[in-house]
């Protein structure tokens, strides 16, 4: 994706402009003010002439000298109050991109993270939407009021000697030419340079996100050095993006330092020859003075919004990535609410259309409330049906059925509001221990917390933690213990009451007296709840009501404990080994 056509979908600007709408007023305003102090700036010649003839004609000089200093007061204080309008609006452009952009990111679907890098996505809210800031100031208002400017320019250079006007629009083409060929090429580089931005967001991601994995295999110099090579990769392109904004600048300025000698000769000539007077003169030279700020201004805009275009084109790739619609959050299930039952109906599913098939036609009913295990080999595909019953995929044919109703009739939010879940791995998230414990339910009191901590036997830990529930838990949790990120995601799970509860076991985090504890708690909630568990200890399995045997993408058989023991080979193997190893 990260070399996927800027040309793609609508063009670049059209994104920026929706950007812009919302603070069009405060731009326009912004706009105005840097034309009227344009506008002041093209008084003063006027002015020059004014003083030149007084002198030439012995009158006072005071008045005209009165006039340019008033001129260039006031000038002034438009010209700030203007930059800091533009700036404040710029700064708002880039506000609005990255909330719209975070927003979208947080509905992406999980199937379209799969695909991509989280480094490079980062990089795209933080990074690319900076350069939105130059595109709104530098670019559309240098483009706006140093056009306007440069065409009033023009215009009075016309009234003041058509003639030398010709001379200088003869070089301004020449030069516009020239930077016609230059422009791509820095769109080009830019693109790569922010690209590089993006891989180097991943591989730090990547790095920093398994610091302790790197450092005990030695990778770090490896590591080093895919970072250092992204970096000098973005060096490399933003160097070469440099070298043709300078050469199109000093175009620019080459052709202003050309017309101003052609102006010269011409006009020294046209002097002589009595065509036009010295004071016209030197008031058409101030005018081609003048002209080189708004010409710099249109050609630095093209320039900079080439970068602005590179890093619009790589939000754009990000804003179209398959997001979940937008949905209105569902309240959470009361806790008295009925238990959920879950139905898998010939179920096919692969994680993307290029890989595999994982699920070959999974069928299996749960009823409400109760406890159902399920157990087989690694890469069976138990967390797989996890993830599809939270709908962060859908399956390729057959049907799921939550309540008896399809998942694809439910709206997102509520589905989920009905689940807790309880992933493999664990997840605790940078925080308190309070805030991973309430982030699937912010609403619990602490009545509730406190029966929770007890049930998950987390209220251990947190009286011996000097700040109690407030200790800050680290990234991902590392100043946790594996077995208490486990118990912490329990006890979130269990906060939120939920009608259905997904646990998948990790293979071995607890010790004997927590496990024993766990089962029970879990035990305790399959009696109001239903809970399907991914189970790798016997514990676990020998309390269940009904087992599901899964085996490479299908099920096995359906039955209890005793019966599958006699039933089932694959079941009666991974008992006698899997399970009894783990368990007394
Ligand atoms: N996000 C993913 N993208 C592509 N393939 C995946 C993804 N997640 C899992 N798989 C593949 O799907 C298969 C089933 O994975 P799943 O996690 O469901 O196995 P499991 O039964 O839970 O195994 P375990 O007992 O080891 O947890 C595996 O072969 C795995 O490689
Ligand atoms: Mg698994």
């Amino acid at each position: 994706m990260t070399t996927a056509d800027p040309q793609s979908g609508q063009p670049a600007w059209r994104l920026l402009l929706s950007y812009i709408r919302p603070h069009r007023g405060a731009l326009a305003a912004g706009a105005l003010l840097s034309l009227l102090t344009g506008a002041a700036g093209l008084l003063l010649p006027l002015v020059a002439r004014e003083l030149i003839d007084d002198l030439a004609h012995d009158r006072a000089i005071t008045g005209a000298l009165l006039a340019m200093s008033g001129l260039v007061v006031g000038n002034t204080a438009l010209g700030a109050l203007g930059s800091y309008v533009l700036r404040r609006t710029a700064e708002s452009v880039v506000l609005g991109a990255r909330r719209s952009l975070s927003s979208y990111l947080l509905r992406l679907r999980v199937a379209a993270v799969d695909r991509t890098e989280p480094g490079d996505l980062m990089a795209r809210i933080t990074s690319d939407t900076t350069l939105l800031r130059e595109v709104t100031t530098d670019s559309l208002i240098g483009l706006g009021t140093g056009g306007l400017t440069l065409v009033a320019t023009l215009v009075m250079m016309g009234v003041v000697d058509p003639v030398l006007l010709g001379v200088t629009l003869a070089v301004v083409v020449g030069a516009g030419t020239v930077l016609g060929l230059i422009v791509p090429r820095i769109n080009r580089a830019s693109r790569q340079a922010q690209d590089a931005v993006g891989v180097m967001g991943a591989a730090l991601e990547r790095t920093l996100g398994a610091l302790r994995t790197v450092k005990a295999s030695g990778a770090e110099p490896r590591e080093e050095r895919a970072l250092h090579e992204a970096a000098e990769e973005s060096w490399r392109q933003s160097v070469r993006a440099a070298k043709w904004s300078a050469a199109a600048g000093n175009t620019a300025g080459l052709a202003m330092q050309l017309a101003f000698i052609t102006v010269l000769a011409v006009g020294g000539a046209r002097v002589a020859t009595g065509a036009i007077d010295v004071g016209t003169l030197v008031a058409f030279l101030l005018f081609v003075f003048y002209l080189m700020a708004p010409i710099q201004q249109v050609v630095g805009a093209v320039t900079q919004y080439q970068t602005g275009r590179a890093a619009l084109a790589r939000i754009q790739d990000a804003l179209h990535l398959p997001a979940e619609p937008a949905a209105r959050p569902a309240p959470l299930p009361s806790p008295g609410a009925e238990p959920a039952s879950v139905a898998f109906r010939d179920v096919r599913f692969r994680y993307a259309d290029d890989l595999p098939y994982i699920h070959h036609g999974v069928t299996f009913e749960v009823p409400a409330r109760g406890m159902t295990a399920f157990v087989g080999p690694s890469g069976a595909g138990k967390t797989t049906v996890f993830s599809l019953i939270e709908r962060f995929y859908d399956p390729g044919s057959g049907e799921i059925a939550l309540d008896g109703r399809s998942l694809a009739e439910w709206e997102l939010p509520a589905l989920r509001a009905a689940i807790g879940y309880v992933e493999q791995d664990a997840p605790v998230l940078s925080g308190s221990l309070r805030d991973n414990l309430l982030l699937g339910n912010p609403q619990a009191d602490e009545a509730d917390v406190a029966a929770v901590l007890k049930t998950t036997r987390l209220d251990g830990l947190v009286a011996r933690l000097p700040n109690g529930l407030e200790t800050l838990v680290g990234h991902r949790g590392t100043k946790l213990s594996g077995g208490e990120r486990q118990r912490v995601a329990v006890a979130r799970a269990l906060l939120r009451h939920p009608r259905l509860l997904l646990l998948d076991e990790a293979t071995s985090q607890l010790d004997a007296v927590n496990e024993a504890a766990l089962r029970d708690t879990v035990a305790e909630v399959a009696r109001t709840t239903t809970v399907l568990v991914v189970a790798h200890r016997l514990s676990t399995v020998t309390t269940a009501d009904r087992i599901v045997v899964m085996d490479a993408g299908r099920v096995r058989a359906v039955g209890t404990h005793r019966e599958l023991v006699t039933a089932d080979p694959l079941y009666a193997e991974l008992a006698a080994t899997q399970f009894l190893a783990a368990s007394d």
